[in-house]
């Protein structure tokens, strides 16, 4: 069997001693699969991801995660440092050394693996949040990631931009064989994805079945049928 993309193996993580935030945190996703991250608020799905990043180290337990990493945010202003589109994906690229043409065939590439291509000397200030959103993503493409790490990457999005990105990213994953966990609070998005992860107070409480889980998620949070 090969290899999953992202294992992760009893992690605990906490800020103090009085407040443990990851506790025995255990999952794994198949490698070019995309699974979704759910949870109720304050449960560790940031605090999880960001452990998946590199970004915080836990005190226990082991990640595993097949490098390069992309992570794109819940606020794509936070992310996008560059006056425009082409500059900001060939930002991504200064650690690796690469001449000119190479770093213009992968920004080409990459805006083109989003259907942006047309964009690439637009200013970022004059795009739509679902395009800067694709725009984070691209510049996990251009450095050619294997895993892409999404925050609530739709939850600033209007319901039409957000059911393309969840339909773009999977078709993505599919398509040039990477692995995705994308948390989410909306559930419809749940249609797109290969199954998900129910995180309740820092530990993983159920996995699989997308449907089943968002059933379960709603009566957790006693919510409707949306
Ligand atoms: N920098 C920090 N310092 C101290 N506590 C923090 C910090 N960041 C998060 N926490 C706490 O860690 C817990 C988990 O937070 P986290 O942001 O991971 O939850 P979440 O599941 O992403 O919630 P949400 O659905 O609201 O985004 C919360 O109790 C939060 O208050
Ligand atoms: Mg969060």
């Amino acid at each position: 069997m090969t290899k999953p993309a992202i294992v992760v193996d009893e992690v605990c993580f906490q800020w103090s001693p009085t407040a443990p935030v990851l506790q025995s945190c255990s999952l794994e996703v198949p490698k070019g699969e995309f699974w979704m991250l759910l949870g109720t608020n304050g449960s560790g799905k940031s605090t999880l991801l960001r452990v998946l990043a590199g970004l915080l180290t836990p005190q226990s337990g082991q990640v595993d995660v097949m490098p390069p990493v992309g992570f794109v945010f819940q606020n794509p202003d936070h992310q996008l440092v560059m006056p425009t589109v082409g500059a900001d994906v060939a930002f991504g690229l200064v650690e690796e050394k690469l001449s000119i043409p190479q770093i213009r065939q992968r920004v080409d590439e990459a805006l083109t693996a989003v259907n942006l291509s047309h964009l690439q000397r637009r200013p970022i200030y004059a795009l739509s949040g679902g395009q800067k959103q694709r725009i984070a993503i691209a510049g996990a493409i251009a450095r050619h990631c294997e895993v892409l790490l999404l925050d609530e990457p739709t939850a600033l999005l209007d319901p039409d931009s957000q059911l393309d990105l969840v339909s773009q990213v999977q078709k993505l994953i599919k398509h040039r064989g990477m692995t995705a966990l994308w948390v989410t609070h909306r559930l419809d998005e749940l249609e797109y994805c290969d199954g998900a992860f129910l995180l309740e107070q820092g530990q993983v409480i159920d996995r699989g079945d997308p449907q089943r889980l968002r059933r379960r998620l709603m009566q957790m949070e006693g919510r409707q049928e949306e």
